[in-house]
């Protein structure tokens, strides 16, 4: 239940809690990001006009905002989940902890899309076929495809039926249902019927190393589902998957493109190499120079 409040309390509320961030090492901004989801005030007014408001009306109580509060300084839970919702691309993405926060980083993997379609002289077959975000998640890299591609079909995959009713919900919010198709299950397991049809597999899978996760930061650990982040002993149980089983399921001249861990490069491009089966194998760097996705065509 909301619940009207001066402006002078708020701004009082405000005050404090930017202070305990700041001493908690948390970005004093979440403060604004969680009190702008729950009320129709500006990041203006926020900064500098609070005080003169004379009621300002949550969405919600001041206890319950005091709790979220408390939680992210606390539990540590990331403010995107306190607040439900995320920037990503273009997209306002629900989000809950059944899925991954999306990150910017991936962003880029719908920019890496397009310009390997634009190169491909398959690229009018490429862009009006059928594509799977493998790992779906919250379906923004699904969303972002169907975007991006607006002739094509997407395959939005993930074995988590709570990920992918996050997904449908996004879906829905952007009237995308009659373009994306949920399908349940491990990877390649429900495509049966898309054996040598897809135009292209593009996925942010589990990556990280399981010995790695305990030094994740408490908000990704603690918080974020472990089967989104455990890439198995090595990092690259998932990405192996996706690398040797594609083949049967792309059309030649398809496209594989799957994000990755900074130095996974090698092991990924070593893992396409193997049966020769692809070509034109790259990896991209980000902006510090690190690998984080690696990009190949089916012969
Ligand atoms: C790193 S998250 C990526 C989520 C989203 N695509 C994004 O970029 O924000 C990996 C996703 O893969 C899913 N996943 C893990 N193992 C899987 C499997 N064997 N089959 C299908 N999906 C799987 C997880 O449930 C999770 O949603």
């Amino acid at each position: 239940m909301g619940e009207q409040v001066s402006g002078a309390d708020l701004a009082q509320w405000r005050k404090r809690a930017r202070a305990e961030a700041h001493a908690a090492g948390i970005d004093a901004q979440e403060v604004d990001w969680l009190l702008r989801a729950i009320s129709n005030v500006d990041i203006l007014t926020l900064r500098l006009g609070l005080s003169q408001r004379a009621g300002v009306d949550l969405e919600v109580s001041l206890a319950d905002l005091e709790h979220r509060w408390q939680q992210r300084l606390q539990q540590r839970v990331p403010v995107q989940y306190l607040v439900g919702e995320t920037p990503w691309r273009q997209f306002s993405l629900r989000v809950s902890p059944a899925v991954l926060i999306p990150r910017p980083e991936t962003e880029l993997i719908i920019d890496l899309a397009l310009d390997a379609v634009e190169r491909s002289p398959q690229r009018d077959a490429l862009a009006t076929g059928t594509w799977v975000d493998m790992g779906t998640g919250s379906g923004a890299i699904a969303l972002g495809l169907a975007d991006a591609f607006p002739k094509a079909n997407i395959l939005a995959v993930d074995q988590s039926a709570d990920a992918l009713a996050v997904a449908q919900d996004n879906i829905q919010r952007y009237n995308l249902a009659d373009r994306i198709t949920l399908c349940q299950g491990s990877w390649f397991q429900p495509l049966a019927d898309y054996r040598g049809k897809l135009s292209a597999v593009v996925s942010n899978p589990p990556y990280i190393p399981s010995g790695v996760l305990p030094t994740l930061q408490p908000e990704v650990i603690a918080h974020e589902p472990t089967t989104a982040l455990d890439g198995g002993p090595d990092g690259l149980a998932d990405l192996r998957i996706l690398a040797t089983q594609a083949p049967d399921y792309l059309i030649p001249g398809g496209l594989w493109l799957a994000e990755m861990m900074a130095g996974q490069g090698s092991a990924v491009t070593e893992l396409l190499n193997q049966g020769g089966i692809y070509r034109d194998i790259q990896v991209i760097e980000d902006l510090a120079g690190r690998d984080r996705f690696t990009l190949a065509l089916r012969r």
